[in-house]
């Protein structure tokens, strides 16, 4: 069996269903282990549920429910979320587990046998929404330092010597510059530390919840104390075997949870326990929504599969795929050392500017022009060596950061190269090299195809799906093998590739309107008459008799469907843009005067329609192979027309 990778983190209350921010820790839990698995490592990987707290208790009893019922069916629908969302777990464990209290109870007793637990009593204010002790000169206006109701409590019970432990454990930060990321936080606790650790009391009053201090009944564990204890549950422990998956490689965790729990009180009990102690404790930042943490208890949540829905029905992508779009929403934006905000408009524009046009682009241009000038094959010229080298050092800076578990890091390494791909694609011109039968034109395109496999590659662990349709669309395996990333294998010569489908088609996003200038006030005091058929101004006429063509003129305009694949400003002209666009398989050249209206960004991989038969014609000196078709609003801004759905590649429009 061998030693395993274990990659674990932070398991959740179940007081109420995961909103993203408790998704990001099981995410960040995903991408490592997948990215490990993909390195060749036997990676246990394990998620679970935090079920033992007394605020579950409570939040059960709020709703009249029974607790077990209650615990039972949060856990499940966080387990249907982990799986919906691709978390690959190999281990969901509940703290309500038989498995779980074993291990729990077998601790206390090991920590107690070996005297560094003993009876007093305690006297302070207790959290119960995030189930902290606090001293009185810690609350702040009588609340906890986030902000949250304490409530007095007096008991006799157990505490666990964590003050023993404080120069040990600092001993073992300072020696282990690795052992918590990311450095801000390191920092973090080692000032915490220095201020001295108080022994922590770790049991509370029996409430009729939770796990029985051994031998005491009366007692229960205290929560966290517990709950830090599900990590080597999932491996087995105390029976036999369990070293094989213990000490982890790597603990994910909120910020929030980090200084008191995972950076000084599970340290100590596993120093105190004779066990190994994990190797690093990464602890990322938080996702606000409007400013605040988003948080169960608060209820200012964003729910990942209504988010992942919502996105499917604006744009009819399959639910997997609408999941990688959060899933790179949060690892691409979210950082370690800070907090990071959530927002519709940006988790649309992340979704339009990274996905439908980044990857959208380099899949399609390089399928569609190895159709185009390669005939489908993967052409036997060697990959130019910039190609090559933006593969090999995309691929090192993306090890470099998940070294580190940068994962926003390693997600920019992976987006870098896929952006390379535009530029170089650029650059090179295919279509211009096709024109003068360049030599250059199958190395361009192989180079082309390189990158795409060597990004799928990379993706991967953060976007599963998409890799999966990017390699079937080449008509490849998945390339699941890190260090097959970038090799000749992995992109046979002369396989035959798919036709290229949109993955991420492009989302329309609502332009707010300019206010008009003095209407609101004008309606408040004098309302619009309501339009009547004698009243309603008729806009368009229709045209009189004699300039009404017949169907055999209109036909003569030959409407097509095109792709753009490229759009740059007209040099000394600010209305035009030069866009090189795909009719079908054929490239063309059009000059069109929308650049008031549209960036490069949002025209580069949107089909519009065009009339294909126009005679060429210069403007400002360069030419313009056809007409693109587009309204005008009042302002005289153009509005682009486009198919309702995805349209086949050149298809006829009349
Ligand atoms: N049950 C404890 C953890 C015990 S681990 C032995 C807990 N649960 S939680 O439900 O409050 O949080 C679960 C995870 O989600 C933690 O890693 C926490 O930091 C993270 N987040 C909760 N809200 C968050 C955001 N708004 N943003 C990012 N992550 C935050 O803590």
């Amino acid at each position: 069996m061998g030693q395993f990778t274990t990659v674990c983190t932070a398991i959740p209350y179940v007081n109420s269903v995961p909103h993203i921010g408790n998704i990001l820790t099981d995410l960040c839990g995903d991408v490592t282990a997948r990215y490990l698995r993909m390195r060749g490592d036997q990676v246990f990987f394990q998620v679970g549920t935090d079920e033992n707290g007394l605020k579950i208790k409570e939040s059960a009893e709020a709703q009249g429910r029974d607790p077990y019922e209650f615990v039972a069916e949060i856990a499940q629908r966080f387990r249907d979320i982990f799986d919906a969302t691709g978390i690959s777990y190999d281990d969901f464990i509940r703290t309500t587990e038989p498995r779980h209290v074993a291990a729990c109870q077998a601790l206390f007793r090991t920590l107690r046998d070996n005297g560094h637990i003993y009876l007093g009593t305690y006297e302070g204010w207790y959290d119960v929404s995030t189930e902290t002790f606090f001293r009185e000169e810690e609350l702040k206006d009588g609340k906890s330092p986030d902000g949250n109701e304490v409530r007095w409590v007096s008991e006799d019970n157990y505490f666990f010597r964590l003050s023993a432990f404080s120069d040990r454990v600092l001993a073992h930060i300072e020696s282990n510059p690795n052992f918590i990321r990311p450095e801000n936080r390191r920092n973090e606790v080692i000032s915490f530390i220095k201020q001295g650790l108080r022994d922590i009391c770790i049991t509370r009053k029996n409430p009729g919840w939770g796990i029985p201090v051994p031998d005491q009944p009366e007692l229960v564990i205290y929560v966290w104390f517990d709950a830090v204890i599900n990590y080597i549950a999932s491996t087995g422990y105390p029976n036999p075997g369990f070293e094989a998956k213990w000490p982890p490689a790597v603990q994910w965790v909120g910020k929030d949870i980090l200084t008191r729990f995972h950076a000084t009180l599970w340290p100590a009990m596993l120093m105190a326990a004779d066990l190994p102690i994990f190797d690093t404790v990464v602890a990322h930042g938080w996702v606000l929504l409007s400013g605040e943490k988003m948080s169960k208890s608060r209820g200012n949540v964003v729910r990942p599969l209504e988010l992942a829905d919502e996105l499917s029905s604006r744009t009819g992508i399959s639910q997997p795929i609408a999941v990688d779009a959060l899933r790179h929403f949060l690892t691409a934006t979210m950082a370690l050392e800070a907090d990071s905000s959530f927002s519709y408009e940006e988790f649309d524009f992340r979704y339009n500017a990274d996905l439908a046009n980044d990857i959208g682009n380099a899949l399609n241009r390089s399928l569609s022009m190895a159709h185009r000038f390669a005939e489908g094959i993967v052409p036997a010229s060697p990959v130019e060596a910039e190609a090559e080298e933006a593969v090999r050092g995309a691929k090192l800076e993306y090890e470099i950061a998940m070294a580190d578990y940068r994962i926003p890091a390693a997600s920019a390494a992976a987006f870098g190269l896929i952006r390379w791909l535009g530029k170089y694609t650029d650059s090179r011109a295919p279509w211009a090299l096709a024109k003068t039968n360049d030599p250059a034109l199958p190395g361009v395109i192989r180079s082309m195809l390189h990158a795409v496999r060597a990004a799928e590659g990379l993706v991967r662990p953060m976007l599963p799906s998409t890799a999966d349709a990017i390699a079937a669309q080449f008509g490849l395996p998945p390339l699941s093998e890190w260090d097959a990333i970038g090799s000749e294998e992995s992109l046979p010569v002369g396989h035959a590739l798919g036709q290229p489908q949109p993955i991420f088609p492009r989302l329309e996003i609502e332009k707010k309107a300019a206010p008009a200038k003095s209407a609101p006030k004008a309606e408040k005091t004098k309302p619009m008459p309501e339009a009547t058929p004698e009243t309603k101004p008729a806009p368009n006429p229709a045209p009189a008799a004699d300039e009404q063509i017949t169907i055999d003129d209109f036909l003569k305009v030959k409407l097509r469907v095109a792709r753009i694949v490229e759009a740059e400003p007209v040099e000394g002209a600010d209305k035009l843009y030069k866009l090189q666009i795909v009719v079908g398989e054929e490239p063309r050249q059009l000059v069109a005067g929308i650049r008031k209206s549209y960036t490069p960004e949002e025209l580069i991989g949107r089909q519009i329609v065009v009339v294909a038969n126009l005679k060429p014609a210069k403007l400002r000196g360069v030419e313009s192979q056809g007409m693109l078709l587009a309204a005008t609003d009042e302002t005289g801004a153009a509005i682009l027309l486009m198919p309702d759905r995805e349209a086949p590649e050149g298809a006829t429009v009349r």
